[in-house]
């Protein structure tokens, strides 16, 4: 293999998106703002101390962009052409891997010039995190768009540390095993040292798809690879990491005077209703809220509820909006929601109120801080933030949490109301339990939820999962 001149970076990150919006004018100048998230917040600190890199796409088609810093942080661009961003992020990414990985909730499309621009780009993403390492550096790719990465980053660079996690679901080997390509998949995997899962049903579910559908032997955790020739004997380790939020600055941002006058307003703007439920999702299929809303309207026809003493906020954020079965799904979820104001709203007042929309932090705070129930509904989800978001908003211990135990956050969060969401009865039930529930006994709950939340934060999970592979044991170079 030819000498590869290497980069200068000692801890490099590498991710669909970078963490950061960009836009470019109509001159081409570029200019980029921050995007919240938790994974920025945690590992920002890390990139400044360790000298890190992000190497990610600017989430723009066609833009080619030269690495730049923000935040104190070298942002790395990958180039889409707007051919990619529809065979490998709405295709493969997110036709093929996500339904597959969500319980074919919606069935999975399988192209195989999908494939082959899933291929491309993953080996553009692994070439760039190879540019951008230094010797011996750590390199910790994220999700499942970029679960071959692992491998060919691997072979560009046998020197440098490999951490993969996946945010989502590994599904049962009897589902995954539809996939044409399952093989390539596992062993782009196995090119890290650790590979880290949500759930232990996660990294459960993996170890299975090795032994199934490769040679490799696997004990306890660990896998055995090799030996292959001139190569010795490796193993990888599959450990669960269930990720989280970044609580403090949630929890100082729900305390201030602006967030808790901001909750009061939106009550009184929704009328002063006796309660207010809320659900706060990407608008995606995985999320469960057509169960979730049919269960409200069922309440209400059934008159265990009424409109508006009792109303329903549903944030739905705009998401893969070209992508078929998202624009189904919002028709879907916006038919029902007119069907249901028309029969129990008034005038100028809605059973449900939906909102389509992106909403600041404060915003998003506030309205946790409002709101008496959360509806975390998901069939099936890696984690679900929200609901750890809706904890860490709730210093006042008020509110309950009805959770899915479909969503990684049940495993942790068992003092919730847990749910079936495809028990539809199941689901009104807890709604109403939720409603009526003593004040001691919620917050009873929502202290133990708290301890929780406050005390395994995004931070928590970043420094687990680095020490883990920091720990692994070191290769000698080949290099
Ligand atoms: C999930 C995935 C992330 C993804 C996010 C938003 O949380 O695990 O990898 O970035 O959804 O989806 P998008 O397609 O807009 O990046």
């Amino acid at each position: 293999m030819p000498a590869r001149s290497h980069g200068t970076h000692e801890f490099v990150v590498v991710a669909n998106r970078l963490p950061v919006d960009v836009t470019i004018d109509d001159e081409g100048e570029m200019s980029w703002t921050r995007s919240p998230g938790g994974l920025v917040t945690a590992l920002a600190p890390l990139m400044r101390d360790g000298d890190g890199a992000w190497v990610g796409w600017s989430g723009a088609p066609d833009a080619e962009l030269t690495p730049f810093d923000a935040d104190g942080m070298r942002l790395w661009p990958v180039p889409l052409s707007a051919m990619e961003v529809q065979r490998y992020y709405e295709g493969f990414s997110n036709s093929t891997l996500w339904p597959l990985y969500h319980d074919v909730i919606v069935e999975p499309d399988y192209h195989r010039i999908w494939w082959n621009a899933y291929l491309e780009v993953n080996r553009r993403f692994a070439e760039a995190a190879a540019s951008a390492a230094t010797q011996n550096a750590t390199v910790w790719v994220h999700d499942y768009q970029l679960q071959l990465v692992p491998a060919m980053l691997r072979r560009l660079r046998p020197d440098v540390r490999i951490g993969f996690f996946n945010h989502i679901p590994f599904p049962p080997v009897e589902i995954f095993g539809q996939l044409p390509w399952r093989k390539q998949m596992v062993e782009g995997l196995l090119g890290a040292d650790l590979v880290g899962f949500q759930r232990t049903g996660d990294a459960a579910n993996f170890l299975r798809a090795v032994r199934r559908f490769t040679t490799y032997t696997t004990r306890g955790q660990v896998i055995t690879i090799g030996p292959h020739w001139t190569r010795p004997e490796r193993h990888v380790r599959a450990a669960t990491f269930p990720i989280s939020i970044d609580s403090a600055e949630l929890d100082a941002l729900a305390r201030t005077e602006a967030v808790q006058q901001r909750a009061a307003d939106i009550r009184r703007e929704l009328g002063d209703p006796d309660v207010l439920l809320l659900g706060v999702d990407r608008l995606d299929y995985t999320k469960g809220i057509r169960h979730r809303i049919k269960a409200f309207g069922e309440l209400l026809r059934e008159e265990k509820v009424s409109a508006p003493a009792t109303v329903l906020v549903q944030v739905a954020s705009p998401s893969r909006e070209r992508v078929e079965q998202y624009v189904t799904l919002r028709q879907e979820v916006e038919v029902t929601v007119g069907h249901i104001n028309g029969e129990f709203g008034s005038l100028g007042r809605s059973a449900i109120s939906y909102l389509h929309h992106f909403y600041p932090h404060e915003e998003m705070a506030a309205l946790y801080r409002a709101a008496d129930v959360m509806l975390v509904t998901s069939l099936r989800d890696g984690m679900n933030l929200v609901a750890k978001e809706y904890v860490a908003a709730r210093h006042d211990l008020g509110g309950v949490l009805v959770l899915s135990e479909f969503a990684g956050a049940a495993d942790e969060l068992s003092q919730a109301l847990l749910i079936n969401p495809h028990d539809i009865e199941g689901l009104k039930s807890a709604i109403i339990t939720a409603i009526e529930m003593d004040p001691r006994e919620a917050r009873r709950r929502m202290r133990g939820l708290r301890k929780r939340v406050m005390e395994n934060d995004v931070a928590h999970w970043a420094n687990s999962f680095l020490s883990v592979l920091e720990a692994m044991p070191q290769r000698t170079s080949h290099v």
